[in-house]
């Protein structure tokens, strides 16, 4: 089964990379490894003037991570910021894991599309249009599904044992915004008659949901 889920999660992600036009830049040289110290700026990153196999190597993916937490799940990021050897290529990988009822909540990937394969558990997994239509699927392990880039998007594990998803993203980085912590986490504070206007409720609730998000 993890031999056989593998091979299919790689599958899903030569399949993301193949059949899209990649948001990223197209490359314009075989490699170009990361040097996360430069102090020059460029769009992505410039590239190291030494590289091997270890660039272009990660386990960061190979244990399930923490999920005790507020949410009960937790995403580990294997994108350029720990992953040198993506620098220019156009993808990157995480896996989610989730305890019981655990979700990863509502958030949005500006800068790429995500398609997940689920490894074990099962999900209620969703993406809203622009149209405010919600899209969402219940995804058993082996089974795929996409969220297109910049939208809306959420898994949840209804069920009672813990379940863990591979991602696959067609950026080195996606970035994320989780609406909550977006609205109500940012520093300096986006201001409460915003909040309260925009969610019609008074400022009393909107101090309220900001106290759970404070930055820490
Ligand atoms: C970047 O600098 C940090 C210390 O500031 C060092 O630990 C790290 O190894 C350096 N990374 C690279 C790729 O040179
Ligand atoms: C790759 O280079 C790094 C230093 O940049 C070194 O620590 C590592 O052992 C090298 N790995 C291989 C496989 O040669
Ligand atoms: C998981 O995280 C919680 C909360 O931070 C911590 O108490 C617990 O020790 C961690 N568990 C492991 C196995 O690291």
């Amino acid at each position: 089964m993890r031999a056989s889920s593998l091979a299919a999660a790689l599958f899903a992600f030569l399949a993301l990379v193949g059949s899209t036009s990649a948001s990223d830049p197209d490359l314009l040289q075989d490699v170009c490894v990361a040097d996360l110290n430069s102090t020059v700026k460029v769009n992505g990153f410039p590239c190291k003037a030494q590289f091997n196999a270890t660039d272009f190597f990660s386990n960061l993916l190979v244990k399930p991570g923490n999920t005790s937490n507020a949410q009960g799940s937790i995403v580990t990021a294997a994108n350029v910021l720990r992953f040198p050897g993506l620098n220019t290529l156009g993808v990157s990988i995480s896996r989610i894991d989730y305890a019981p009822g655990g979700q990863n909540p509502p958030h949005t990937h500006p800068r790429a599309t995500e398609i997940v394969f689920v490894l074990y558990g099962e999900l209620d997994v969703g993406f809203i249009t622009t149209a405010n239509v919600l899209v969402a699927k219940t995804i058993k392990p082996g089974e795929v599904f996409v969220f297109p880039r910049g939208l809306v998007h959420f898994q949840r594990n209804n069920g009672n044992v813990p379940a863990a998803v591979v991602a696959a993203f067609n950026s080195q980085l996606p970035g994320t915004q989780t609406i909550a912590n977006t609205l109500f986490g940012a520093t300096p504070p986006v201001p409460d008659n915003v909040l309260a206007t925009a969610f019609q409720v008074g400022i009393q609730e909107v101090q309220f949901v900001k106290s759970k998000f404070a930055p820490k």
